[in-house]
């Protein structure tokens, strides 16, 4: 297969070369044009996308910028304590107006000619909208037909469940409770069980690859007992880990829940060549593992909610990891740490502790970003080719084991569906 690339693909001339999803274009991943609509059909309509947490915003006035796909948007608690999202895009002439990360204000003003806004997006001010008045007579100044209440902020649909934030700019999205499903609800409840959190920091990077690469990745169990070194070395991850895969109907969402064995270190012969024998850990405090009572018996629970968000436990470590697409080749990817707020001192520091495992530079994390950037490599290189995710079969379902690659083809079966392709 060594056609020359067409300038844009649309989703009827994608090569599929099989019925169902266990074979995926490598055109899925690089086309500009599929990942337009990609934007559309999954980002903007018909689905619910995460922008942050309650804690991130506790008091009147707090916002937080954030992003619904491309599209830039601001997280913001209203003087009444109220949840908004609004997009950041000023209603005069389309300036994105908020350039500030984090921060606590009673509106907003756009710089260009400062519009102002409230913290729902309410269109409160406009300058010299009556016009000046100049040798007795009112010159310029907005038509008289013109209302504050017709040029506001767009407003995003909002959902906030045990603490986490939710926004659409589909005004007909279904309720967040049947997009994530009873399956897929059953672990985000499990972590999010309505416990006030507390935020411990942020990690930001900016991989280059396709974003559907993060959604994989935590849909793959089969590498973290190969790839992750540290894993297989420390016996945080392995094969015959007791585990399930779970997906909402759709098949779009899943989890993978895994209960870490007695065996700890892998201390018998092994074949996996990422284990290593000799190595031990300076500081033994990245294994001071202390079990929770709401863990409820698996060790690890990774959900990810398509398209925008990963859910992560892994021992004392949890996280909400934001994917943000930008363009077919590159998305930012950020890590909200926590804590609960009734967490001791100890187990705050034991969380911090265990988060240096992810992140850009984590003992674990650092090598998906990497695999990430070189997948994304390939396809290029060979756009009419396919990647295959075919172990566990070529059919799509829970399974009991990690195995197999199931969650991914759910996730394709899901994306052929709704792409039409
Ligand atoms: Fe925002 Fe003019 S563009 S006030
Ligand atoms: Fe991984």
């Amino acid at each position: 297969m060594d056609r020359p690339a067409p300038a844009s693909v649309f989703p009827g001339q994608l090569a599929w070369e099989n019925e169902g999803s266990s074979r995926i274009p490598f055109m899925s991943y690089t086309s500009e044009a599929l990942h337009r609509l990609e934007l559309e059909r999954f980002f903007y309509r018909k689905h619910w996308c995460y922008v942050g947490l309650e804690a991130e915003i506790p008091n009147p006035g707090d916002f937080k910028l954030s992003a619904v796909g491309e599209r830039s948007v601001i997280l913001a608690r209203d003087l009444e304590g109220g949840i908004n999202v609004v997009e950041n895009v000023c209603a005069h002439r389309g300036m994105s107006f908020c350039r500030e990360r984090h921060g606590n204000r009673r509106d907003f003003t756009c710089p260009y000619h400062q519009w102002n806004y409230s913290l729902k997006g309410d269109l409160q001010g406009v300058p010299f909208r009556r016009g000046v008045r100049q040798e007795g007579k009112v010159n310029g100044g907005m038509p008289a037909d013109f209302k504050l209440e017709e040029n506001g902020l767009n407003k995003l649909k909002v959902a906030s469940r045990g603490g986490v934030v939710f926004a659409s700019f589909d005004a007909d999205v279904e309720p967040l409770e049947d997009f994530l499903g009873p399956a897929v609800l059953r672990y985000f409840d499990r972590l999010f069980d309505g416990r006030a959190l507390k935020i411990l920091g942020y990690n930001r990077q900016r991989i280059p690859g396709n974003w559907k690469l993060m959604q994989e990745n935590i849909k793959d169990p089969y590498h973290p007992g190969l790839l992750h070194t540290w894993f297989v070395t420390f016996g945080l991850w392995r094969a015959d880990n007791k585990s399930e895969l779970v997906m909402d109907a759709q098949h779009r969402h899943g989890a993978m829940i895994s209960t870490r064995g007695q065996m700890g270190k892998a201390d018998q012969v092994t074949s996996v060549s990422s284990f290593k024998a000799d190595m031990k850990l300076e500081d033994p405090r990245f294994l001071d593992i202390v079990p929770e009572a709401w863990w409820g018996g698996p060790t690890a629970v990774m959900t990810t909610v398509f398209p925008s968000v990963i859910f992560q436990q892994q021992v004392n470590s949890v996280s909400t990891r934001h994917i943000q697409p930008d363009g077919h080749g590159a998305f930012d990817f950020i890590w909200t740490h926590f804590a609960f707020a009734d967490d001791s001192e100890e187990m705050v520091q034991r969380r911090l502790r265990q988060a240096n495992l992810f992140g850009p530079a984590g003992f674990v994390s650092a090598d998906d970003g990497e695999v990430i950037e070189l997948s994304q490599k390939g396809f290029e290189q060979k756009p009419f080719h396919r990647t295959l995710a075919e172990l566990g079969g070529k059919d799509v379902g829970d399974a009991d084991h990690m195995v197999t690659e199931t969650l991914i083809r759910g996730m394709y079966e899901y994306w052929r569906r709704v792409m039409e392709a």
